[in-house]
């Protein structure tokens, strides 16, 4: 049985994968806080197999990967910290933004690919986004986290290729879920949905059904997906 381990699946765009990938016939292990989120998953799912944990929590993220076979890894699990003038952003938020965003998943990474090399197969995935890519304005931090899991991802590849393991960024534009959910009121956070300007999670996870299903050969290195209708800049990440 090939197994995905999929940080943030609790929602959004990690709980659509999760599904995805069970229904694809992976053995999924659902990496979140929310534990009942994670129960609801594992009723609707035998192949879902919930970790209740914070991907900053060092020791309990080794203990679990050390009992674990990892064929996909997909650092999924992301924040968005407070919008606004980075002369403003709180010392606090950006040490979050900075650990969750990207010393969790390049710490995860550094766990699983051990394994990954000794069995000279596997695939790892990351979450980055649009904001990496372009500038926005009062997500400066955010940016910066997305930016630096790019540049990991390309030199990790390259790292990682000579022994069979793809590596592949996905680079999501404006997708509807739960990201701004403690940082923006209701009516702010349905007024940047309405009028489909967002992608769907089950978009972006039908992506990675089709590139996992790829041979082995073939490495998508990374996939942009973006709304068609144009959004706002200060929306699009
Ligand atoms: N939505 C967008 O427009 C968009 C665009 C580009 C990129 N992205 C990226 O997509 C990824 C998924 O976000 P989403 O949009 O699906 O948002 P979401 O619905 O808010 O999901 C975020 C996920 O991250 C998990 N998470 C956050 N902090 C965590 C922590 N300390 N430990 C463990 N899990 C943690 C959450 O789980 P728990 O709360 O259960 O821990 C949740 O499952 C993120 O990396 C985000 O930056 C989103």
């Amino acid at each position: 049985m090939t197994t995905a381990f999929i940080t943030g699946a609790t929602s959004g765009i990690g709980r659509a994968m999760a599904f995805a990938l069970s229904d694809a016939g992976y053995d999924v292990y659902a990496v979140g806080r929310n534990e009942a989120a994670l129960k609801e998953m594992q009723a609707e799912r035998s192949g879902i197999f919930p970790i209740a944990l914070d991907v900053t929590d060092r020791e309990a993220i080794e203990s679990v990967v050390a009992d674990l076979q990892i064929d996909v890894l997909i650092n999924n699990a992301g924040m968005m910290p407070p919008l606004g003038n980075f002369a403003d952003m709180k010392i606090s938020d950006i040490d979050a933004t900075l650990e969750v965003n990207l010393s969790a998943a390049i710490l995860l990474t550094r766990l699983v690919v051990p394994q990954m090399r000794e069995r000279q197969s596997g695939h790892i995935l990351f979450t980055g986004s649009s904001a990496a890519h372009a500038p926005f304005p009062n997500v400066a931090v955010y940016s910066a986290t997305k930016a630096a899991l790019s540049g990991f991802a390309a030199s990790l590849r390259a790292d990682l290729s000579p022994f069979g393991i793809r590596v592949t960024e996905i680079v999501p534009g404006r997708v509807e879920t739960q990201l701004y959910k403690n940082i923006l009121d209701p009516e702010t956070r349905a007024a940047m949905y309405a009028g489909n300007v967002a992608v769907q999670p089950e978009d972006v996870a039908k992506m990675v059904v089709a590139l996992l299903e790829l041979p082995a050969w073939a490495d998508v290195t990374r996939f942009d997906i973006m709304p068609t209708r144009p959004t706002t800049p200060s929306g699009s990440k």
